[in-house]
């Protein structure tokens, strides 16, 4: 296939594409790396051992999707979107405009260029307080922040789009809490500033960046008092993403969850990292973090029964990844002086 990758220098994104060009599918990416780095599609170059080809660009400019997409492409894989849910609190209409314009904008571009086939990230955010885990597809939607409320208008546009169009095929993918990192310690997660997620900041506390972590809440009703959620593994993400495509099969709109099943809290999270690193995470109880719920995990058995997939890596796995990225890039790839660097190489024709 040939697959135009929205986001596909990001975190997920970066691995996905090494998996599609492992698989032999022919892959454009198209990012505007504001949060990510072109160092980061270098690498996929040398993991997927072949080349995608990148396109600097923001998914709102619709001319510039619609130049790329006239190529003619099978399908679009749509990871681009900011994801930090607190700093969404401060800045809505910057969420809004980036995440839920610039989706409205490639689907307008897909239906110029009649391409209509569309994997789309989409996260378990739009579930916000659960009545009970595990959480199902059918679950109540109430989201919480504007993070989440974007995610949720998101999926409602390409749902109602797709009815209007029945040659339209969409799957969106409902990401729990993806962790870990490529296994050559390559690729990993690289956020601008200091991690808002768990396991990059325990890994970052682990390598002596932070004096301790800051643990949100010790009395939740979870059976440590910390906060329990779904991790899934980012390979195994990528795993989904090509299973996803090949069930793309002209019309209709699917959504399902993507999680390994079952939860671990905070404090298990750490004591697996202080296992598989031989240090120890320092760290102290805050209050609750604004906004956070006490428990989250997915009954992904739709995504078994749909695609054939399931997690295939745990906790200790996604640990063991997240400790060689941080040690092979103390500072992820160093934004600033790989896009000085790299740039102009990159975007060239
Ligand atoms: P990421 O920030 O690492 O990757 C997103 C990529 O999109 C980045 O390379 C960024 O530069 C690019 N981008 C953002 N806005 C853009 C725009 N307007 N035009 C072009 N490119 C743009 O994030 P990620 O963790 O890889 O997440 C990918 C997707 O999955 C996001 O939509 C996110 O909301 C969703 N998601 C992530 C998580 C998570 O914890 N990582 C959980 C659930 C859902
Ligand atoms: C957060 C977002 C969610 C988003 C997801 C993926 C919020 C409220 N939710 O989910 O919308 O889809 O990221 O990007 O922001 N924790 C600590 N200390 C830390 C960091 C986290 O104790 O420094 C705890 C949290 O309280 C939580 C767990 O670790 O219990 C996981 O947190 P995090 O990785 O931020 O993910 P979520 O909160 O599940």
């Amino acid at each position: 296939m040939k697959v135009l990758v929205c986001g596909g220098a990001g975190y997920i994104g970066s691995h996905t594409c090494v998996a599609l060009l492992q698989h032999g599918h022919e892959v454009v990416i198209f990012d505007s790396l504001v949060n990510s780095s072109p160092f980061a599609v270098e690498n996929i170059n040398i993991l997927g051992k072949s080349s995608a080809r990148f396109v600097l660009g923001d998914v709102r400019d619709r001319d510039a999707l619609e130049a790329v997409l006239a190529e003619g492409f099978d399908a679009v894989i749509h990871f681009a979107g900011l994801k930090v849910a607190c700093e969404s609190l401060e800045k809505p209409l910057v969420y809004f405009d980036n995440n839920i314009v610039g989706t409205l904008t490639l689907l307008q571009a897909m239906q110029a260029t009649g391409v209509r086939n569309l994997v789309f990230s989409s996260s378990a955010s739009v579930y916000g307080q659960p009545d009970r885990v595990p959480i199902s597809e059918n679950a109540p939607l109430r989201v919480i922040n504007p993070y989440g409320r974007s995610k949720l208008v998101m999926e409602q546009l390409i749902g109602e789009f797709c009815l209007a169009d029945p040659r339209f095929s969409a799957i969106l993918l409902r990401y729990f809490n993806p962790a870990g990192a490529h296994p050559s310690g390559q690729l990993g997660e690289d956020p601008s500033g200091s991690p808002s997620n768990l396991v990059p900041y325990v890994a970052q506390v682990a390598a002596g960046l932070h004096a301790h972590l800051s643990i949100f809440g010790n009395d939740y009703p979870t059976h440590d008092g910390t906060g329990v959620r779904d991790y899934i593994h980012v390979m195994d993400l990528a795993d989904a993403h090509m299973k996803a495509l090949d069930r793309l099969d002209g019309g209709g709109c699917i959504v399902m969850n993507l999680g390994a099943g079952r939860g671990y809290s905070v404090l298990d999270v750490v004591a697996a990292f202080e296992r598989v690193c031989g240090r120890p995470v320092p760290y102290v109880f805050e209050d609750r973090r604004p906004g956070d719920v006490a428990e989250v995990w997915a009954d992904p058995s739709l995504a078994e029964r749909t695609l054939g997939w399931r997690a295939r890596y745990g906790l200790r796995r996604m640990c063991e990844d997240a400790w060689r990225w941080q040690i092979k890039h103390p500072h992820g790839f160093r934004r600033e002086e790989a896009r000085r660097l790299s740039l102009r190489r990159l975007s060239a024709p």
